[in-house]
């Protein structure tokens, strides 16, 4: 009915107007269909900006910004994370990573929604004490990555993942072997906008080859947070250039008119403190209560971990250790205390896995571990440190047919992010830390 009246009264219009001098019935003849037609335009405009979906399954791009601490989002004007702001969802006071607070870590939590001990990434370099073998950022062996993480899951329920660097992407993984077509072997050098363009290229495919699960990862602002900590005008140019970054995705998006259609989640892996020089603590203070030789300690700062040999009782050089830091003769003793991992607060999550070192100490915000006096110039930023310290978190915000619009929730771990995803993919989700009642919660039900 709509359409009739439309196209009879377009070319009918203008000549009654101007030519005839029409009857009262007439008039309102026209004057209705004129109505009709602008309520059927009116339709089709809404229908093919927002309701009607080019897409046919829905789609999440999971960018994730390394070392974005929370709040740096008003440190420069930022258009477009403002924008994702006002038009989606957001953790008002900000996202809480998983301890330790460490890139491979979190954004390997982000991914399958288990924290460190379950996924086994327990930092960003340990040892596996079984064999020896050393994990660095550049293993790939399906031996380390335990748990399923999204592009994976995505796979084994028949749908496509894209990969442009993520942690662990690489690694192959049940039905996930990196596709070439969609799977970036990590490169730092590859400029940020040819990562975004080519993410958008695979808006270009037909429709039902885009995948449904993106990745899409930035070195900054980490990378100018340890060099001159949180506070500088370098992090201040750094949040910029990912605004703009983001700014250049949105408008490939809106220009392929899909933005709408599309869930984007932002987010970061922890946040950033500053450190100097006098907030550090040195392992050779505590000799006279225990020599630490330095093939026990495994990792040093912000999070401590040793493993002596079997023949030392790891109680007894906790024991020791602690005497020392407490006896008030040992620089800065006071900011930090070791535990056996199994001491330590269950709210960490960091104790039910081999490859964490029997031993770990915990600092005070901003401190830092060495062997020894060196003199260096220690400051700059770190992370690393318990998840309960404001600065470590970092910024979620959602954006898409599934996050309301302008809505503020409370901060959450970065474990519930996995279950959110499949959630809003409608694929089965592997078993995880994530509380399955966290997505409906948070999102929208679907139309
Ligand atoms: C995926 O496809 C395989 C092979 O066609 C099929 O056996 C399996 O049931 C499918 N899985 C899901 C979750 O649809
Ligand atoms: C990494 O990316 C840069 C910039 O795109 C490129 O020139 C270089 O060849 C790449 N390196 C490898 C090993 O692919
Ligand atoms: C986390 O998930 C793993 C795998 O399902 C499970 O074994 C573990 O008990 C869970 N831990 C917590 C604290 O929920
Ligand atoms: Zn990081």
């Amino acid at each position: 009915m709509g359409e009739e009246s439309w196209s009879s009264s377009k070319p009918f219009l203008p000549h009654q107007r101007s030519s005839n001098s029409c009857s009262s019935w007439r008039f309102i003849l026209v004057i209705a269909s004129m109505f009709l037609g602008a309520a059927f335009l009116l339709a089709l405009y809404f229908s093919s900006s927002s309701s009607a979906t080019l897409l046919p399954h829905p789609v999440v791009i999971l960018v994730s910004s390394d070392g974005f601490r929370f709040g740096y989002q008003h440190k420069a004007p930022t258009p477009n994370i403002h924008r994702l702001i006002h038009g989606g969802t957001e953790a008002l006071t900000g996202l809480i990573p998983v301890f330790p607070t460490l890139t491979f870590p979190n954004h390997y939590s982000i991914v399958t929604g288990l924290y460190p001990p379950h996924h086994g990434i327990i930092n960003n370099f340990f040892y596996d004490p079984i064999t020896g073998d050393k994990f660095t950022m550049a293993s790939h062996h399906p031996k380390w990555w335990l748990g399923h993480p999204l592009w994976e899951t995505v796979a084994a329920n028949n749908l496509t993942a894209a990969t442009y660097f993520w942690p662990g992407s690489e690694v192959h993984k049940g039905p996930w072997a990196c596709p070439k077509a969609f799977c970036q072997p990590y490169n730092s050098s590859v400029p940020f906008q040819d990562r975004v363009d080519t993410v958008l290229s695979y808006f270009d495919l037909p429709t039902d080859q885009v995948p449904s699960f993106i990745t899409l990862y930035f070195e900054d602002p980490d990378h100018q947070g340890h060099l001159v900590g949180p506070d500088d005008s370098l992090i201040t140019d750094a949040v910029s250039r990912i605004d703009a970054i983001l700014g250049r995705l949105i408008l490939g998006l809106e220009q392929r008119g899909v933005f709408h259609e599309v869930h984007l989640i932002f987010v970061g892996d922890h946040g950033m403190v500053g450190t100097c020089d006098k907030k550090l603590i040195f392992l050779d203070d505590l000799a006279p209560w225990l020599d630490i030789p330095e093939d026990w300690v495994h990792y040093y700062t912000p999070i401590l971990a040793i493993r002596p040999p079997p023949s030392v009782d790891p109680a007894h050089v906790v024991a020791k250790m602690n005497q020392g830091l407490d006896s008030g003769k040992v620089e800065n003793g006071g900011k930090l205390r070791v535990f056996l991992k199994q001491d330590l607060p269950e709210r960490l999550h960091y104790s039910d896995s081999d490859r964490i070192p029997p031993i770990i100490g915990l600092v005070d915000e901003g401190y830092k571990v060495e062997p020894t006096r060196t003199g260096n110039n220690e400051c700059g930023g770190a992370h690393g440190y318990d998840n309960a310290f404001f600065s470590m978190r970092t910024i979620f915000i959602g954006h898409g047919p599934r996050f309301a619009k302008g809505r503020k929730i409370p901060s959450f771990e970065n474990v519930q992010i996995y279950n959110l995803v499949t959630s809003i993919l409608n694929i089965q989700a592997a078993p995880n830390n994530g509380s399955a009642s966290f997505p409906d919660s948070v999102l929208l039900p679907s139309s």
